[in-house]
């Protein structure tokens, strides 16, 4: 495919035959492009790259390297997915690279949010390009852009977002789902056989957990606002509200307050919960989660999680407040 237009006569993907129709001609286009020639994917388990990845694996096999870079940041169990279907379910050729140690040691000491965005960003290229350079005959690069990326700007996978590589990397571009909305996306993700769950995941940025861990980051508090975030999430999946709503995580300050536990003083950090829908992620609106689910997930992240005392809720739509804390 070789337009950066989406043409008119091109019907929305709403349905499996569709997508199966959409993957055919793909895996023919893929074939056709590539050859026998390599590709190499960022896989960071996030919707459009898994897509990619699945695709690529149905057309060239082992042809395709994909590399997951774990920055330390994930959520809980993220990483482990990727390898569990990719790696051992459809058997891909596939790097995993813990670099945790990397990413916390030079974001250590580091409060401001800017700068915390940089220096993850900056690493994750040096992570790939590191291990891009061990491979050899390399000869295409494949990427998950899809069709609102290119509208809303050069056709390159958002440059704010980790993940985004450099222009340098000046290896012809396999991107098979750029025409597609997220929706499209959706749909051949699950004609592939991934998981509902990766399918519909809800919108993770590329620094992960590094924007929800709030000022300079440490390992303890890092391991709290994980273990907090797995809980709302199963709470949410529990009683419906994970079909339902567009964004919801957690967020942990670097403050404490006072508490008590086991009748001794126990000091520990909010975690505050932010639910929020939207269409276009411009403008946000909260979503009214029932105190009996809130009480529930209150009760569970103080008594299961270390280090948290309290839970708090964000109740402040976009604008004013952006989505994410920082
Ligand atoms: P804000 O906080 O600006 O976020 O209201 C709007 C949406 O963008 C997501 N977000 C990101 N997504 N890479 C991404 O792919 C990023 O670096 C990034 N930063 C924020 C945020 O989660 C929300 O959905």
């Amino acid at each position: 495919m070789s337009s950066n237009i989406r043409p008119d006569s091109m019907a929305r993907i709403t349905t499996p035959e569709l997508a199966n129709a959409f993957i055919e001609e793909q895996i023919a286009e893929i074939r056709a492009q590539v050859g026998d020639k390599k590709v190499l994917l960022a896989l960071s388990g996030g919707v459009d790259s898994s897509v990619v990845a699945a695709l690529l694996i149905k057309a060239i096999g082992k042809q395709l390297v994909c590399v997951h870079v774990n920055h330390g940041l994930m959520r809980k169990g993220e990483s482990e997915q990727v390898i569990e279907i990719f790696g051992k379910e459809l058997d891909a050729n596939l790097i995993y690279i813990d670099a945790t140690d990397r990413f916390l040691d030079l974001l250590k000491d580091v409060a401001d949010p800017e700068t915390k965005r940089k220096i993850i960003g900056n690493e994750f290229i040096k992570v790939f390009d590191e291990e891009s350079a061990k491979l050899e005959g390399i000869s295409f690069l494949a990427q998950g852009t899809i069709y609102p990326d290119i509208l809303e700007s050069d056709g390159v996978k958002a440059h704010h977002n980790v993940g985004g590589l450099p222009e340098e990397m000046a290896m012809e571009l396999v991107e098979p789902v750029k025409l597609l909305y997220k929706d499209e996306v959706r749909v051949v993700g699950e004609a592939l056989g991934l998981p509902h769950a990766m399918v519909y995941r809800q919108p993770f940025p590329g620094p992960g957990l590094g924007v929800r861990c709030l000022g300079a980051i440490t390992r303890d508090r890092l391991h709290a606002l994980r273990e907090a975030d797995a809980i709302l999430r199963e709470e949410f999946d529990n009683c419906g509200l994970a079909e339902k709503v567009w964004q919801y995580f957690i967020a942990v300050p670097d403050f404490k307050s006072v508490g008590v536990r086991d009748g001794k003083r126990y000091e520990g950090w909010p975690a505050i919960i932010r639910a929020v829908n939207t269409k276009d992620a411009m403008t946000a609106t909260i979503e009214e989660i029932p105190y009996p689910v809130l009480h529930k997930i209150t009760d569970r992240i103080t008594h299961e999680v270390e280090g948290i005392n309290r839970v708090l809720i964000d109740l402040t739509p976009k604008p004013i407040g952006t989505i994410e804390w920082e």
